[in-house]
């Protein structure tokens, strides 16, 4: 067994893939099996609008068009979170990096904490459907779980299975045409990292188009090797 308190062993896990992709869902099964701690910077920037700080607001108009925000920024609220003690066992990344600029940046941090990325995980799927999984998403307001209005419904209707809230959530930008913005930008911004971390020879690709499940095992697999 490995000892993850020692740095160099505390997996850094990035998810990459587009909006609809699957990465908050899998990032939450990873933290709940694993003890990875889910970084999501699209939910510390939301609770950065919803706090209505300086990040917050200068996020929010951009984060409404589907466009990303500024390195500067992201960078700022990544590595207050990362800096945290519950960080320090393991961390899995969900939609950070999003541009060569914030992975340069984050191997600078890593490598300043004796640490580097461990594996980078393509969730590969087709755009096309992208927009049925973010159109019919929605998330519970009190615990935070995320739903599906056919591909993971809650058991009672407007009941969420976890902590039996019943204010359900949609994203102001879960809509078709903020959708078409996110994947314009995941393209054109993003996908490179798909080569950045081939280089680096910690890139693998998981085909994501499967039923949840599945890709939560295969995910498994992966993180098992990491953390034993
Ligand atoms: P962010 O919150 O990161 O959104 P995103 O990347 O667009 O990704 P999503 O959260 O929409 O999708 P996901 O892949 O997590 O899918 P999910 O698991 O929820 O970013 C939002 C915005 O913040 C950005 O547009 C940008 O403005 C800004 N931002 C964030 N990070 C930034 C950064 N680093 N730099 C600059 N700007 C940044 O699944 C979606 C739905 O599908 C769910 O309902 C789920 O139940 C369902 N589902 C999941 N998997 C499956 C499956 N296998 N089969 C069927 N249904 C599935």
């Amino acid at each position: 067994m490995k000892d993850l308190t020692h740095p160099q062993n505390a997996p850094v896990v990035i998810l990459l893939g587009p909006p609809g992709a699957g990465k908050g869902t899998q990032a939450r099964m990873l933290e709940e099996k694993f003890g990875l701690v889910q970084l999501s910077t699209g939910d510390l920037l939301r609770a950065a609008v919803a706090a209505g700080t300086e990040a917050g607001r200068k996020a929010k108009a951009v984060m409404e068009a589907g466009d990303l925000v500024s390195d500067d920024i992201v960078l700022a609220i990544l590595t207050d979170r990362l800096a945290e003690p519950d960080c320090a066992t393991g961390v899995v990344l969900d939609g950070f990096p999003r541009t060569t600029g914030q992975a340069e940046a984050l191997d600078k941090l890593l490598s300043e904490r004796g640490q580097a990325v461990t594996t980078a995980i393509s969730l590969e799927v087709d755009d096309v459907k992208m927009v049925v999984r973010i159109t019919g998403r929605f998330t519970c307001g009190s615990c935070g779980e995320g739903y599906h209005k056919d591909f993971k419904p809650t058991k009672v209707a407007g009941i969420c299975d976890m902590c039996g809230g019943t204010d359900m959530k949609q994203r102001a930008d879960d809509n078709a045409q903020t959708v078409m913005s996110r994947l314009d930008a995941y393209h054109a911004q993003t996908a490179p990292l798909l080569r950045y971390y081939g280089e680096q020879d910690v890139l693998q690709k998981i085909d994501a188009m499967g039923p949840i499940d599945s890709v939560a095992r295969e995910l498994s697999t992966i993180a098992r090797q990491l953390t034993v």
